[in-house]
């Protein structure tokens, strides 16, 4: 049997993972800042996440959310110490992808409208619905027609926000768009958008699948100073575990009956003790004030790269960090690996890094010292 992968084959295997580090068969270590695409930012295997499943898997392991089980409310009691503002209602699946699609048939419903509005160089998923939202064509074309219709705007383009109207059941939007290059929106765009969307009865969904947890603020949006009527999310908030949520306020639950949605995964206890566990770690390890902080250190260490001619421009917020290059990432991200250091691509050109929270100043210099070795050895090698 062959495991099917659509993701470009890393060479690497690991056998071990604990923190901010995995070991590779022969005990090598390596810096975690791909942490599976960005799940483990509280870190490989955190002790209370990895005990509170224990505990669970020793009680009830699967149970519909027809039913009702403890864990469940302990998790409820959690997220109400995070949960996006107004937001007082929480649906569990399992991916980011799913959580997309619910938010978008939730659109639709609570509109009666058909169209979305995304973004240029976004991503949303890849199942059929968030797979309509997301920009970048050679995901989208083979399987196209998908949703219809949906217009991509440019991102951070204010004056082309005149497209939203009274038609619009959504706009979907990454507040930094990661996978597409981790370009932040600006407060401009946001404010616009969060007002053109209120004028026009549209749904604001804000996709927090990336985003979530890791910025410096428990949601990206909140250095905006905007709420969204929709905020997905999934990665980080989990633990490990996957699991993916979608937030709604009381006016929009107030809408949706029962069988508009459904799913056998979603909410399981074990899921449930994984959030809870993880949100509890959230509150009481300061993670949040620690991205922050640990994110300006990174940047402020990666600065010197500024320096050489192939670095564009280095961004992003908290421990979600980029660094566009004017070649093609790839190389230098497998150099980096060589070097210890696991990152990953977004874009074209841009090294991303999405370090786990508990990452140190040592990691840092670590870090920016591979990096700088990958983009010289990328230079040399590819530089016209
Ligand atoms: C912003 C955003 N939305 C949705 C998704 C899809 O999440 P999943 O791969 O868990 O389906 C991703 C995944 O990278 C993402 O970054």
């Amino acid at each position: 049997m062959k495991l099917l992968s659509f993701y470009q084959d890393r060479s690497l295997r690991v056998a071990k993972a604990q923190g901010q580090y995995v070991w590779d068969e022969n005990g090598r270590r390596y810096l975690d800042l791909h942490i599976g695409n960005g799940v483990a930012f509280l870190g490989h295997r955190h002790p209370k996440v990895v005990e509170a499943l224990k505990e669970q898997m020793n009680q009830v392991m699967t149970l519909s959310t027809a039913f009702q089980t403890q864990i469940r409310e302990s998790m409820l009691r959690e997220l109400d110490n995070v949960k996006p503002e107004g937001m007082d209602n929480v649906f569990l699946l399992n991916s980011g992808a799913e959580a997309v699609e619910l938010g978008l048939k939730i659109a639709r419903k609570v509109t009666g409208r058909r169209k979305f509005i995304a973004f240029r160089n976004s991503f949303h998923g890849r199942t059929a619905g968030s797979l309509s939202v997301t920009w970048n064509r050679k995901y989208r074309e083979p399987f196209e027609p998908l949703l219809e219709p949906v217009e991509f705007l440019p991102f951070n383009d204010v004056e082309a926000l005149k497209a939203v109207d009274q038609t619009t059941a959504a706009v979907v939007v990454e507040p930094i768009q990661g996978e597409g290059g981790v370009i932040p929106a600006t407060h401009d765009f946001m404010r616009a958008l969060r007002e053109v969307t209120e004028k026009n009865g549209t749904l604001l969904i804000l996709d927090e699948v990336q985003t979530g947890w890791r910025t410096g603020k428990v949601w990206a949006y909140q250095h905006f100073g905007i709420v969204p009527d929709v905020l997905t999310a999934g990665k980080a908030i989990g633990g490990g575990f996957p699991v993916s949520a979608v937030f709604l306020p009381d006016w929009i639950r107030e809408k949706l009956d029962e069988g508009d949605h459904g799913t056998t995964y979603g909410g399981n206890p074990l899921a449930a003790a994984a959030v809870a566990a993880s949100c509890r770690v959230l509150r009481e390890e300061n993670v949040v004030e620690r991205t922050e902080s640990m994110g300006a250190e990174f940047m402020r260490s990666l600065a010197k790269l500024k320096e050489r001619k192939s670095v564009r421009e280095i961004r992003g917020m908290g421990l979600m960090i980029g660094i566009d290059i004017r070649l093609n990432p790839g190389p230098a991200i497998k150099q980096m690996q060589d070097e210890g250091v696991i990152a990953l691509k977004a874009g074209s050109t841009v090294i991303r890094f999405l370090a786990p929270y508990l990452i140190d100043k040592d990691d840092i210099n670590v870090a920016v010292a591979a990096a700088e070795k990958g983009i010289s050895f990328t230079e040399a090698k590819f530089s016209p």
